[in-house]
């Protein structure tokens, strides 16, 4: 194709794009929305940006349009085919029923939606069938951040081996809980460093996680795990249509900035081949493996960071039980974990036609 037709092409497809909101768009995974959007040239015939009532006014520029961005309060949502949500769970149970009442399909980045029935929890790369058709609660879920890259690869191991059981430990970055995580990390880190002794009085990750690591992220249940451990649970079970899966997990935050890894234990149904597990894992959509034959043997959140795909290292089998191996994994929570997935799900309904 030629620069001109090929310019043609672009707009014509732009012009029969959806019209979208991204709501949260001054946030961490809004302004990596924003980007991805660019930078996968996904279609949209309108773009508007939302966010609370603070930044009402405020220009952003993308793809070298200026936007001014809307307070939700003066939002008319019937403007728009899809609204990306990522302002927070109370936002979404506020502000979702107000979007698909008025006729918007949403793509919620929250915890609000979803285990509900009628609304599909969706990794492409796992579970797109569930697109085919809008649902019936005019909502789509975007799972969490350390279930999106773990279901990835489960879904290859299950398919070839079937799981007997997993065992996962996270390592969660400071940009799970947007912007103003990273701020406190880097904030109580200098403070750190300049005093040792310094009092920091941390918002977010008490008892504060600069040189710290903390065995808890979100609330406590009554079963002495956290909400995010059984979050991961559920959610897996969901979206690999597995209602039994056994997987167990301890989610622990980490003073990195960005990226989560997970150390993965797995034992399957029959014995795994360590060889054999690689190619199944490489073979998988948009997963890089790290073999210890290769100079960077495993990868880390500094080196993976901003990457679109789901890295994997320290592959290997165990010595007493021919059917169990462990794996580690990274993957950039605001891209994998929650932008470019939700970006994803909207290049699979434009697709399919459902948007
Ligand atoms: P604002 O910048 O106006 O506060 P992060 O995850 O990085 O903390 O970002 C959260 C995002 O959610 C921001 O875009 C923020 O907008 C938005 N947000 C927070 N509270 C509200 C609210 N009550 N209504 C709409 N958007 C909100």
């Amino acid at each position: 194709m030629t620069a001109v037709t090929e310019a043609a092409a672009s707009a014509a497809r732009a012009a029969s794009g959806p019209r979208i909101a991204i709501v949260g768009a001054t946030g961490a995974v809004g302004t990596t929305m924003i980007e991805l959007i660019t930078e996968r040239g996904l279609p949209y015939r309108e773009l508007h940006l939302v966010a609370s009532s603070r930044s009402a006014g405020r220009i952003l520029t993308v793809a070298d349009r200026e936007y001014a961005v809307r307070a939700i309060e003066e939002f008319d949502f019937s403007s728009v085919d899809v609204a990306f949500f990522s302002a927070g769970t109370s936002v979404s149970q506020k502000w979702v029923p107000v979007a698909t009442e008025a006729g918007a399909l949403v793509i919620d980045n929250t915890i609000a939606f979803r285990m509900d029935p009628d609304t599909p929890l969706v990794v492409p790369q796992v579970n797109a069938h569930v697109l085919d058709h809008r649902p019936k609660s005019g909502v789509v879920s975007n799972p969490n951040c350390s279930t999106i890259p773990l279901v990835r690869l489960l879904r290859g191991i299950e398919d070839r081996w079937g799981i007997r059981n997993a065992v996962v430990s996270t390592y969660q970055a400071a940009s799970g809980l947007g912007y103003s995580g990273v701020e406190e990390l880097q904030e109580s880190s200098r403070a750190t460093l300049q005093d040792a002794g310094a009092e920091y009085e941390p918002h977010h990750f008490p008892p504060g996680l600069a040189f710290n690591v903390i065995p808890k992220i979100d609330r406590f249940l009554d079963s002495g795990f956290t909400l995010e451990e059984e979050k991961m649970l559920q959610e897996s079970r969901k979206i690999l249509e597995l209602p039994h899966l056994d997987v167990t997990t301890t989610c622990v935050r980490v003073p990195v900035a960005n990226c989560h890894s997970e150390s993965v234990y797995v034992e399957c149904q029959s014995p795994v081949d360590r060889a054999e597990l690689v190619e199944v894992l490489a073979a998988l959509p948009e997963v890089e493996v790290h073999d210890r034959e290769t100079p960077t043997a495993f990868p880390t959140p500094a080196v993976v960071d901003s990457s679109d795909l789901v890295h994997v290292g320290r592959i290997r089998s165990t010595q007493n039980n021919p059917r169990a191996f462990w794996l580690w994994l990274v993957a950039d929570n605001l891209r994998i974990g929650a932008a470019l997935n939700a970006v994803q799900i909207a290049e699979e309904l434009i697709d399919r036609g459902t948007l």
